[in-house]
């Protein structure tokens, strides 16, 4: 009887260094967690103006399959503001973006270059109505005049 009790006794307190010591791991874990890079608002931002601008560039030149392309990596970079900036209330506002990207995709499948220059110009002023509702009224989206950059095709391949 007192032989079993004092197993019981060991095994418990074996436990509890167990668990003592899972925690300490968690800890580490969560410390390491909270310190990992993840890009922030305005660099997902950045991204998305890039993409927007080459989009410009794609559709005017018939070019639906990259037009394509960008429209689904301004997509991406908005499902990831979603995932990764939670942190920031702006990111509820999102959504409002999800008819004008439904009206570019849909005159890309058309490839309907009239269509996609007013999707575009939808596009484009909502990127502008949600800068006003989160207070960076002061960041202005345009209809670009030149590519970002000089060492990119537009042209569709043949
Ligand atoms: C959720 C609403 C929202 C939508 C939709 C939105 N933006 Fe933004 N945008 C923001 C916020 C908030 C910032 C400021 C981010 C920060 O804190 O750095 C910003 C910043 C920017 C900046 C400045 C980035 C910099 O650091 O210089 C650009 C450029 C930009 N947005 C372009 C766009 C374009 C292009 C679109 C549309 C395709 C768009 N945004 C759609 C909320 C939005």
């Amino acid at each position: 009887m007192v032989l079993t009790t004092l197993f019981f006794l060991a095994a418990c307190s074996q436990q509890g260094n167990n668990t003592q010591q899972l925690q300490a791991q968690i800890d580490s874990l969560q410390h390491k967690l909270d310190n990992t890079y993840k890009p922030g608002f305005g660099e997902f931002m950045s991204s998305i103006q890039v993409h927007h601008n080459k989009l410009w560039f794609a559709g005017t030149n018939n070019n639906w399959k990259l037009a394509d392309f960008e429209i689904n990596e301004i997509q991406e970079a908005l499902n990831d503001i979603q995932q990764f900036n939670t942190d920031r209330p702006e990111a509820r506002a999102i959504g409002m973006i999800n008819p004008a990207i439904d009206s570019v995709n849909n005159a890309i499948k058309q490839q309907n270059k009239s269509l996609f220059k007013s999707s575009y110009t939808l596009l484009t002023n909502t990127c502008n109505n949600c800068h006003k509702a989160t207070e960076h009224e002061f960041n202005v989206v345009t209809i670009p005049s030149h590519p970002p950059t000089s060492n990119q095709s537009f042209k569709p391949v043949q």
